[in-house]
């Protein structure tokens, strides 16, 4: 096949606006919204054929829809993968990678730097049905070593994490996990498959939320689980179609026509976000930023290596702990207050109050979380306005 006619060899631009599509007979230009939960057969043999898997026609909207299945084909050609199941929400697809394949008994290990509901899932509800869990930090790669035993069925790490942005070595820890017959999955919320593509380290699986960058403009919630065919057919489809978490069509037609100008997005948003950590760190008051392309950044050398821009997220700290950054936040003219992220619109947030809250000081503590600690995610404005609003607010 040639390079036009190959959409595996296609440019990331080209495959984010024209992957996947498949144009109804009507020739429409945007991919078409099958705003529907069922199908129709032409006669009972159809119906039974589909149903014994004899044929690939939808069955019913819990089970797939063409819209989806666009989005789907879109960020597997993306991710250079095999498969892409879509799903509700980010927490969906981090719960249904992870529980699809264990069972109890099993051990799991985690980085300890993870989104709040993410620790949850792994600190609370998967030990619930017998599933035993290990939390390291994951930027020792002893402490990796140590933890792997002949259970360890699963590996689920966060790179850049949520808010601390500690940067892990996907490369190292996959040669490790492999070497224990773990399968290993990345969220790569953060970082985005435009940033970093961590089935190129060795991952397993790579969790994505919709919600942030592919969208990237507000409006729905969504989720996504690539990998390996193999991986989707035997354990998700079973898994997933029983238990539910489908992503609605509609909101699957929004992520895939966020899609199409996602590399542009994130491109521009981590450009604007290296250098506001830049203008932050000299600023008086600020006692610390954290961003992955920056010198002071522990892990900087890695995260040059790994994503090919530092991202769109900046968290810093401030001297005065939770009563100031609570000034800075109620100070702010242009950034809104919020906890989402990867938006169009900069948005921040102080993590120990709000998505971290419940996880409590001790968790917070092993995750470096202070409450002087804010969380910037850098939108589309003009740089040079988002960098006043900050040291006005800093300053007040
Ligand atoms: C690192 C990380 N993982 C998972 C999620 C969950 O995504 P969603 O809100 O779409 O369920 C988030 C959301 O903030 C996140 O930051």
């Amino acid at each position: 096949m040639s390079k036009t006619t190959d959409p595996s060899r296609w440019g990331d631009a080209t495959k984010l606006v024209r992957g996947g599509l498949h144009r109804s007979p009507h020739g429409e230009t945007s991919e078409a919204l099958f705003l529907n939960s069922g199908f129709v057969y032409d006669q009972p043999e159809t119906a039974e054929r589909r149903f014994a898997g004899e044929d690939d026609g939808y069955v019913y909207g819990r089970y797939g829809n063409p819209t989806v299945t666009m989005f789907e084909e879109r960020l597997a050609l993306l991710e250079g993968a095999e498969a892409c199941y879509a799903l509700a929400s980010g927490m969906a697809s981090v719960f249904g990678a992870l529980a699809c394949q264990l069972k109890a008994g099993d051990h799991l290990i985690a980085s300890r730097a993870l989104f709040g509901s993410c620790y949850q899932v792994v600190t609370s509800i998967l030990p619930r049905f017998g599933i035993r869990t290990t939390l390291v930090d994951g930027t020792d790669l002893a402490a990796w070593k140590k933890a792997l035993e002949s259970e360890t069925k699963c590996v689920f790490l966060e790179t850049p994490s949520n808010p601390g942005l500690e940067v892990l070595d996907l490369e190292a820890i996959c040669r490790l996990a492999k070497s224990k017959g773990a399968n290993v999955v990345v969220d790569n919320i953060f970082a985005t498959p435009i940033l970093q593509r961590p089935l190129s380290y060795g991952a397993d699986v790579v969790v994505y939320s919709g919600t942030k960058h592919m969208d990237g403009q507000g409006r729905v919630l969504g989720g996504a689980i690539v990998s390996s065919r193999k991986f989707k057919d035997e354990l998700l489809k079973p898994f997933l179609r029983h238990t539910g978490p489908s992503i609605s069509p509609f909101n699957a037609w929004v992520l895939l026509k966020g899609l199409e100008t996602m590399k542009l997005r994130v491109e521009a948003q981590s450009v604007a976000a290296q250098t506001i950590a830049e203008a932050l760190a000299g600023l008086p008051g600020v006692t610390r930023v954290l961003y992955p392309h920056l010198d002071t950044h522990p892990q900087s050398k890695l995260a040059r290596k790994q994503m090919r821009l530092g991202g769109t997220m900046v968290t810093f700290e401030i001297a005065g702990g939770k009563s100031k950054a609570f000034d800075v936040l109620r100070h702010l003219e242009i950034i809104d207050i919020s906890n989402n992220l990867g938006d169009a619109k900069s948005l921040m947030t102080h993590p120990a109050s709000t998505t971290h809250r419940n996880i409590g000081a001790e968790a917070r503590a092993t995750m470096g979380i202070s409450d002087g600690m804010l969380r910037l995610s850098v939108g589309l404005e003009d740089t040079a306005d988002l960098i006043s609003d900050l040291k006005q607010a800093i300053a007040a």
